[in-house]
């Protein structure tokens, strides 16, 4: 995957967090996760730019979040002076390794900034597990666990729905990441699914 410059991060970026088979990359002051041996891109910070639109103001209260990623959508989430704890759940134990080795240098960034003191649990379990298990409840929830939006994944994300329904509160709110290069065919599939209120 080319940047505008003609770049690759695999090629020319430098790894700066590395677990088993997972890799943060840091390039033109961005950062890359690449997760397998095959360089399979799973999270991009030029992303925040689509979440800030895509999370609006929704996130309050206790929130949700399913695939930590980078961190950085849970960082921006602690921005909210509306949060007042945030769980995420990552399935894979070295995305967190490296997302631990990472996390300070995420503080330079302006907009993931005065986030040091609020609470985050991050727990190392499958979210569909998690959501179907857990006696707590939400006020918004997050679902971000997958690479990509189509025949392959959505099984999975609609099972994923139906434990948010399980978890949210009473007036709460789940919404989906919805990827900017879904194939046509699954947007509206996605968008009759999100947000799901309850
Ligand atoms: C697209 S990334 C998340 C990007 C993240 N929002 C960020 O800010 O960088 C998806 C993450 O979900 C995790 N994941 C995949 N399946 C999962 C599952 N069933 N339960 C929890 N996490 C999962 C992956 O390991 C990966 O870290």
């Amino acid at each position: 995957m080319a940047d505008k410059k003609g770049l690759i991060y695999f090629e020319d970026g430098e790894v700066i967090a590395e677990s088993g088979d997972v890799r943060v990359y840091l390039m033109n002051d961005e950062l890359f996760l690449e997760i397998g041996p095959g360089h399979t891109l799973w999270a991009l910070q030029s992303e925040i730019t689509d979440y800030i639109t895509q999370l609006s103001d929704l996130p309050n209260g206790d929130v949700l979040e399913i695939g930590l990623g980078l961190g950085i959508v849970s960082r921006y989430i602690l921005t909210f002076s509306k949060v007042a704890s945030l769980t995420t759940v990552e399935l894979n134990p070295n995305v967190i390794a490296t997302y631990n080795q990472i996390k300070d240098r995420l503080y330079d960034v302006n907009y993931l900034k005065a986030t040091k003191d609020k609470q985050h649990i991050i727990l190392n379990t499958d979210g569909l597990e998690y959501m179907f298990t857990t006696k707590y409840r939400y006020d918004f929830v997050f679902l971000d666990f997958y690479d990509r939006i189509d025949e392959d994944t959505m099984p999975l994300i609609k099972d994923m729905a139906n434990g948010c329904r399980r978890v949210l509160k009473p007036g709460g709110v789940a919404l989906g990441w919805m990827d900017p290069h879904t194939p046509e065919e699954f947007i509206k599939e996605f968008e009759a699914i999100f947000p799901i209120k309850n």
